[in-house]
């Protein structure tokens, strides 16, 4: 069989990914970037396209598959899937450790510690090693199927990375969201109007509840796993060594567990466990104490719920109690009004308290919250600060009721509630604080990346009056600028330039940089490539929007709005008037790189291989993971390895950095560009 057998091909690419995604998961080494690893993917697709025949419900392509569910089917668990007696009293745990030497008094054994993840149970099952079912616990019995949405989730293997696997496993584990995922989450359901989540459990409950896994795929959900269900094909003398053979498998496990043979041990090691409570990435509410010995299970027995050779030491959640001085209001990039409880700051899990997000009015009046109250804060999701609730025994009489304001605070403006939503917004798309957010959303990275232009200085540019939205900024004289604080002369130089150069990114970063609601970075994408151009974009409506796959009707509809508002078109022709790229490279900009395809390996200097890319596709070329025949050039930067070494043995043409430069033109001024960017950019 020779590399050009497309059977051969899909198969080694499906390896050679999910390879990848084990060194990035699993062993957190990863080998390559995003933009590879996208390159390797859309290579399988392409390939796996061309040849239906070769389709696997295995395969990496095939995460995000099917049309939405009317509801999930009802499961029997092949074995019930139980949960854990808790205790918050270390007492407790002695007795659970005289209980059992009570019962196997000959046995010598140790005990297994792990963290305790608050997420949602889950059970999978493999068959010869293909993930065939996932389903919830339900009520131990019977749980919801709810496979095509955990098939989204990147860390969990559709297939089991073992030659000989098992005929049946099934592994059970907590999903959980990450406390960073869910920050973020909340922050955009918040800018949408939309109600927040009230903890990571709640919003990864919520988004395996989903009907469609295509808005599950956007949710950012993980799972660990710690404890099996069915077996058939395999056994384990020990917890840690199934652990172990879950982890060889590509199935994420705990970070960390200890080991020891008396439960005292134990308790001082959840003293330790608790100390790194906020180390974790997700909401470890506790630590899980197991036998290790397997073998002594069936011995050690079960209760109607809970085995008796494990059990759940839960740590107190952390609140403190404090006075909500006062109500104020923060206005969003959308527009959206959220109240912030202003508090008597409050030592909370490590850091001085002083603000609380409130979310919106409804939840105000849900929890009866009133100026001036003694009130309970706990950390969120670890990180943001909420108010549980009011202590009223201590009221005094002279608490006062909070209203949300009828004009925007920053403005003055009306403020609207639109249907469906439980945030109020400022109608002004001139508001101030929307401008800020706006201009800075523009600016970003992700964006436009105007260099230099942060925080900072979209404030003092805003509050000068210089400018009121993205299209102002090329208006923008040096002299002006010079003006404002901190602000040198070569630093004033650097940022029209920043801005001038900007009117070069390519259409979907303009589209991105717009802001429009719901549009995220990879929206942008498929619309840039979609439509090719603003126009075609701006005269399509939601029908053709909803045609598109991955495009679903929140998008479409937000687009749509976004168009007929007169406001956004006059922005929009003003940039367009100042010479901002509204069109895809490959429509009708330059694609002199057409045809062509290009690996890049090694780290370069003057730019990092993410940008070396994007130019080359703004160009027309292609750029994938791997080296094969028909690539065309390998772009060996430094340190190069095993790619560079393939691309020789192949005759495939070796370029150096500066003659990539060259390629790309003599008008880039690259050398200029942030330097240095080595390695990954994970
Ligand atoms: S073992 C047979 N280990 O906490 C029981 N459970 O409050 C298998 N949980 O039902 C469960 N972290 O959903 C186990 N390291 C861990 C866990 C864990 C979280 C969940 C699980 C369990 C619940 C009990």
């Amino acid at each position: 069989m020779t590399t050009d057998d497309p059977k051969q091909r899909i198969m080694k690419l499906r390896t050679e990914i999910e390879r990848h995604n084990r060194l990035y998961y699993i062993d957190a080494a990863p080998e390559i970037t995003d933009r590879e690893y996208d390159a390797l993917l859309q290579s399988l697709d392409e390939l796996e396209k061309r040849f239906p025949e070769f389709a696997s419900a295995t395969s990496p392509t095939q995460r995000v598959g099917g049309a939405p569910l009317d509801r999930f089917e009802n499961v029997q668990h092949a074995v019930p899937m139980m949960s854990l007696s808790n205790t918050y009293s270390k007492e407790e745990l002695v007795e659970f450790d005289r209980r059992i030497r009570r019962l196997i008094p000959e046995e010598t054994f140790d005990y297994i510690l792990e963290p305790k993840i608050d997420g949602v149970a889950i059970s999978l099952r493999y068959e010869d090693g293909e993930l065939v079912r996932a389903v919830t616990r339900g009520d131990g019995a019977t749980g919801d199927d709810v496979t095509s949405n955990v098939r989204t989730i990147n860390s969990i293997p559709l297939r089991l990375s073992d030659l000989m696997p098992p005929a049946v496993l099934e592994v059970r584990g907590e999903i959980y969201m990450d406390t960073a995922g869910f920050a973020k989450l909340n922050e955009e359901r918040q800018e949408a109007g939309q109600e927040p989540f009230a903890n990571p459990r709640n919003a990864c409950a919520g988004s395996l509840k989903l009907l469609d896994p295509r808005e599950v795929a956007k949710r950012p959900l993980d799972a660990i796993f710690y404890a099996t269900g069915q077996l058939d094909g395999i056994a384990f003398d020990t917890h840690e060594q199934m652990l172990q053979t879950l982890k060889g498998y590509g199935l994420r496990i705990t970070p960390n567990y200890w080991l020891n043979d008396t439960i005292e041990e134990i308790l001082d090691q959840l003293d330790a466990l608790e100390a790194l409570r906020h180390e974790f990435p997700f909401e470890m509410d506790g630590g899980v104490i197991k036998v290790n010995e397997r073998r002594l299970y069936e011995d050690l027995g079960y209760t109607a719920k809970s085995p008796r050779w494990a059990v759940a030491y839960k740590y107190e959640p952390e609140q403190a109690e404090t006075t909500l001085h006062a109500i104020s209001i923060q206005v969003g990039r959308t527009g959206v009004l959220t109240p912030v409880a202003e508090l008597e700051p409050v030592q909370l899990a490590g850091t001085t308290v002083k603000r609380a997000t409130l979310h919106n009015e409804d939840e105000i009046r849900r929890k009866d919250i009133k100026v001036g109250d003694r009130v309970i804060i706990e950390k969120a999701g670890e990180i943001i600060p909420a108010v549980v609730n009011v202590v009223k025994e201590k009221r005094t009489g002279a608490e006062t009721e909070f209203r949300m304001p009828t004009a925007c605070p920053v403005c003055g403006s009306e403020v609207e509630k639109r249907e469906g939503e439980v945030a109020l917004r400022c109608i002004n798309l001139q508001c101030p604080a929307q401008v800020k957010s706006w201009l800075t959303h523009f600016a970003s990275r992700g964006a436009m990346d105007i260099n230099g232009l942060g925080e900072s200085l979209v404030e003092q540019l805003v509050d000068g009056g210089l400018v009121k939205n993205p299209a102002e900024l090329y208006a923008l004289q040096k002299i002006e600028v010079l003006g404002l604080e901190r602000m040198g002369e070569k630093s004033a130089e650097n940022l029209i330039k920043g801005i001038e150069e900007s009117k070069k990114r390519p259409f979907e970063k303009v589209l991105f940089g717009l802001g429009i609601r719901h549009v995220g970075k990879g929206a942008a994408s498929i619309l840039a490539k979609e439509f090719k151009n603003i126009d075609a974009l701006m005269a399509a409506d939601i029908q053709r929007l909803e045609t598109i796959h991955d495009i679903g009707p929140i998008v479409g509809k937000s687009v749509v709005e976004y168009f007929v508002s007169d406001q956004a078109r006059g922005v929009l022709n003003q940039l367009r008037e100042a010479g901002v790229n509204f069109e895809q490279a490959q429509a009708g900009g330059s694609n002199e790189l057409e045809g062509l395809t290009f690996v890049l390996t090694g780290s370069m200097e003057s730019m990092s291989r993410e940008e070396a890319g994007d130019k080359i596709q703004a160009r027309g070329g292609k750029v994938s993971g791997s080296v094969s025949k028909k690539t065309s050039y390998l772009v060996a930067g430094e340190s190069a390895g095993s790619k560079l070494a393939k691309a020789e043995k192949l005759g495939v043409t070796i370029l150096s950095e500066e003659q990539l430069l060259a390629l790309l033109g003599s008008d880039e001024k690259l050398k200029d560009q942030k330097a240095g960017q080595l390695g990954f950019e994970f």
